[in-house]
């Protein structure tokens, strides 16, 4: 657990954490090539909000594209990533008994202006997701290009927030269940990876 200690420490106190330590600036910007690679060639796609039967693209609450990653199709750069995000599943089923079993992560481009409104990373029919991590992408972002994820730490207090920019290599790393978040706009093209853990899926009634 070593390496994830102080994350895994902040997390369990604080239900979320941020950490810079952890991906090299080499890992990040062959994520960030081959992100943007993608963006080019047309891959990502508008996101949406809800799933199944409430699923529907609505900009005004969220505008960002995105791009899953296949886990039984990962690239060189992706496998780095997975394997360090399943030693950190890991570290903290080990400390905190929480019983996470898979990953599901995608890039997120947020095109300038772009944001994603205050929410909770669960959905109302799917109570699988307990832990959301976004690792941030943007080489050389200056505090005055915005894009900060808005993290609010305690639900009694709606205006107490804390904002962290999305600088490469900046993992954060939070609670699904109990931490409203939302990124706010940007003036330049915004890429992160975002992904989930997942315990066993309890499939809700809609
Ligand atoms: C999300 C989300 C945060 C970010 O995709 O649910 O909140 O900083 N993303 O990209
Ligand atoms: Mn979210």
């Amino acid at each position: 657990m070593g390496l994830f200690a102080p994350l895994i420490d902040q997390l369990a106190e604080q239900h979320w954490a941020v950490s810079r330590e952890l991906f090299s600036m080499a890992e990040i910007e062959a994520l960030a090539c081959e992100a943007w690679h993608g963006w080019r060639n047309g891959l990502f796609l508008q996101a949406a909000i809800g799933r199944d039967a409430q699923r529907q693209v609505r900009s005004e609450i969220r505008g960002d594209f995105i791009r899953w990653l296949d886990e039984h199709a990962l690239t060189p750069a992706q496998t780095s990533y997975w394997m360090k995000m399943e030693q950190l599943k890991e570290a903290l089923n080990q400390a905190l008994f929480v019983g996470l079993r898979e990953l599901e992560a995608h890039y997120a481009v947020y095109p300038p202006g772009a944001f994603y409104r205050k929410h909770l990373d669960r959905f109302r029919t799917d109570d699988a997701r307990l832990i959301s991590t976004s690792l941030y992408l943007n080489i050389d972002w200056p505090e005055a290009a915005g894009g900060a994820l808005r993290l609010y730490p305690c639900q009694d207090e709606p205006q107490r927030f804390v904002d962290v920019l999305p600088q490469a290599g900046t993992l954060v790393v939070f609670r699904s269940d109990t931490i409203y978040h939302e990124v706010l706009p940007a003036t330049r093209m915004r890429l992160s990876l975002t992904g989930w853990f997942r315990r066993r899926s309890l499939r809700l009634q809609a």
